[in-house]
């Protein structure tokens, strides 16, 4: 029995002239509505819908080669042969993908970030999104936007949304089998063009110490405040998507900051706590209310995840001032300048 006798036996869809192997692109996302807590895990169902930006400029490239000839999966990431829990991962979303196309042989993986991993941004979303792209592609599959979305959260749930540009959400669904949670483009990357993303990168940021699905998974289970939480979620969730759909800056800053303070306050009231800010990331949130403070009105509005490092967004016209005040502060290693961008693509 070869590990992947669980696969379907069905016609190997081993078409003439199929290439076995394809290269895809996808970009990090940054959410405004947290994910955090998985409802069903075999499915990778949340318990709450989500909403994220996907970010311009910044991407995974991934390239798979599926072999008859190999023994084993090769995964390299950034150059190197990945480590054996990464490898793991990619592993298993092989043998989703070759359950789905009831095709058998190991594959060759070789994936690349232009930004570096360590720098705060998210990599296991572009990083599945990538690869759900690349491995299906090079079975012809041919999926939709949807179905890709469906199957890229089972390497992660952030992934879902990178399959898409612009403003994206992805529904939770209430079916018990999955069927109706996917993400969906809400806006494309060109709806808000005044809107910038000010990404601040802190000095120190400590590596996460558990993976953030058991983390969310001892927040469900032991945070006083996450049933409130999810209470409100809903009516946040329908304001968000309104102020986004009206480009309304006023309304939308304070709707992600009072969304991040609520996610934060369920980490931090987790046993054992979850903490991951730095002193450098609590003066950056200080920092951008005494901004709107200062300003009497709402300047900007910050949001982070599972991480130290902040991302700001503002208007245009406020970017320059913004990000040098946050520059400033002790203990900012750098600040970075995004947009919203397109979503993943096949790279030819
Ligand atoms: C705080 O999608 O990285 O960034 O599914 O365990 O890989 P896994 O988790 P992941 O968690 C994202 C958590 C978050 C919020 C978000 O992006 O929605």
């Amino acid at each position: 029995m070869d590990k992947y006798s669980s696969a379907p036996s069905g016609p190997h869809r081993m078409a003439r002239g199929l290439r076995l192997e394809a290269t895809y692109e996808a970009p990090p996302n940054i959410a405004l509505v947290k994910y955090w807590g998985v409802r069903d895990r075999e499915l990778a169902l949340p318990y709450n819908s989500s909403i994220s930006v996907t970010l311009d400029r910044l991407r995974s490239r991934t390239t798979v080669r599926f072999d008859p000839e190999l023994a084993d999966d090769r995964v390299e990431l950034n150059g190197e042969p990945a480590a054996e829990g990464p490898r793991i991962g990619v592993v298993r979303f092989l043998d989703r993908v070759r359950a789905l196309a009831g095709v058998p042989y190991c594959a060759e993986v070789r994936s690349s970030n232009n930004f570096p991993t360590a720098s705060g941004l998210a990599s296991s979303a572009s990083g599945f999104a990538a690869l759900a792209g690349a491995a299906t592609t090079a079975l012809g599959l041919h999926l939709s936007g949807r179905e890709l979305s469906r199957l890229a959260r089972f390497g992660s749930g952030s992934a879902s949304r990178s399959v898409f540009g612009g403003f994206v959400e992805w529904r939770a669904g209430t079916r018990p089998d999955g069927s109706d949670c996917y993400a969906r483009p809400l806006f494309g990357p060109d709806h808000w063009p005044a809107l910038v993303d000010v990404v601040v990168i802190v000095k120190r940021a400590p590596v996460k110490e558990v993976r953030s699905e058991d983390a969310m998974q001892a927040t469900v289970a032991t945070s006083p405040g996450y049933r409130r939480r999810q209470s409100e979620l809903p009516a946040r969730i329908r304001k968000i998507r309104a102020a986004i759909g009206a480009c309304d800056a006023r309304r939308l800053f304070p709707l992600i900051m009072e969304e991040c303070d609520s996610f934060r306050d369920v980490c931090e009231t987790t046993r054992p706590s979850l903490d991951y800010l730095t002193p450098t990331s609590r003066a950056l949130l200080g920092e951008v209310r005494a901004i709107n403070r200062e300003e009497d009105r709402p300047v900007a509005g910050y949001t982070h995840d599972a991480g130290a490092h902040m991302h700001v967004f503002t208007l245009e016209r406020d970017a320059n001032s913004v990000r040098r005040r946050l520059a400033n502060l002790p203990g900012v290693e750098r600040t970075q300048l995004l947009r919203p961008g397109p979503g993943g693509r096949p790279v030819t």
